[in-house]
């Protein structure tokens, strides 16, 4: 992919924005929507359709490497050396791939709701011949929506650490005496420097959202960045879903079972802002693209956004 064609702007998403809101055939999309299901039902029926999802895509020829990552966000190249990132719900390694490739020193712990998802990613960077991958790649089953991580990314005496008290004491400093402890301590792997959130929070539905970014915030070191990248509002994928597929309010539901809910900024902000975060980056990237079969112009839009834990 050219760099330039993820960095220019070819359209201004405001115009995109007064051309949906009036277009009467898409007045469907504006409306507010109560979704029908609890927060239990949901969780039955999140993970399930992504696994049946991962099944159906094993041969692998679903797979895309992401390439534009490192020109999106740099610091996963320029980051210090045994920098840890966690990659939130990895599935085929899309973004883990260019990230072991792009940087020799950093490890990826990748995780993802469905073990279908799991074989895929192992398959996908055991046979990308990158260098001592055994020990810089590692995944684990998990759904961060529901049970949040596990306590071996960070655990309750380091993550309390990372909350400095006002006199620049951490809270729990008693029981962790040696600050290498925020490095690599025995309890846990010390929390991550990098999360990444690749195409993985419209999966969830955006009344489980706030509690899945804490989780995120809470296995961060201080000074560490979250770096998003997603779905945006009136992109051409959202456009498409027709009236029956709507389960909320800029939420559907595709016929495979699997969600997708798209990004105003301002609901990033409010989302990332209120668990915590400071915003660095935050942008529509719009991207018009040629449909090759039809000739017919797609305009894309997607958020993306750069959150920095406080230090
Ligand atoms: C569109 S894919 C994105 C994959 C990858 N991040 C990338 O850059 O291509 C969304 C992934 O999120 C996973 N997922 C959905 N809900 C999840 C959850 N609650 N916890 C963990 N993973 C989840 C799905 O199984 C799927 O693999």
């Amino acid at each position: 992919m050219k760099k330039a064609e993820y960095f220019s702007k070819d359209f201004e998403w405001d115009e995109l924005r007064v051309e949906v809101e009036n277009d009467p055939s898409l007045s469907y999309h504006l409306v507010p929507f109560e979704p029908s299901l609890s927060v239990a039902e949901e969780e039955e029926a999140e993970s399930q359709p992504w696994n049946d999802f991962h099944h159906r895509h094993a041969s692998g020829k679903f797979f895309k490497e992401r390439r534009y990552l490192l020109q999106e966000f740099p610091e996963l190249v320029g980051c210090e050396e045994n920098s840890k990132v966690l990659e939130v719900g990895c599935g085929n390694g899309s973004t883990v791939l260019p990230i072991l490739r792009g940087n020799e020193k950093v490890t990826v712990y990748a995780c993802d709701c469905s073990t279908e998802a799991l074989e895929r990613v192992k398959e996908t960077i055991y046979a990308s011949n990158i260098v001592s991958i055994e020990h810089r790649f590692h995944t684990f089953c998990c759904d961060f929506s529901t049970s949040g991580f596990p306590s071996w990314l960070a655990c309750n005496p380091c993550q309390a650490n990372f909350e400095q008290t006002s006199d620049g004491r951490g809270k729990n400093e008693s029981y962790l005496t040696d600050s290498s402890s925020l490095k690599e301590s025995r309890c846990c792997i010390g929390g991550v420097d990098f999360v990444t959130l690749i195409f993985t929070l419209s999966a969830l539905s955006l009344q489980r959202m706030p509690k899945s970014i804490n989780e995120c915030f809470s296995v961060m070191k201080p000074g560490g960045l979250l770096l998003f990248r997603d779905y945006g509002l009136y992109d051409m994928s959202m456009l498409r879903f027709e009236m029956d597929k709507k389960v909320g309010f800029r939420e559907y539901m595709r016929s495979d079972g699997t969600r997708s809910y798209f990004f105003s900024l301002g609901t990033v902000k409010d989302l990332f802002l209120g668990a915590g975060f400071i915003e660095l980056e935050l942008e529509y990237c719009c991207v018009k693209s040629v449909n090759r079969r039809n000739g017919k112009s797609m305009r894309r839009v997607w958020v993306h956004g750069k959150f920095q834990k406080p230090i």
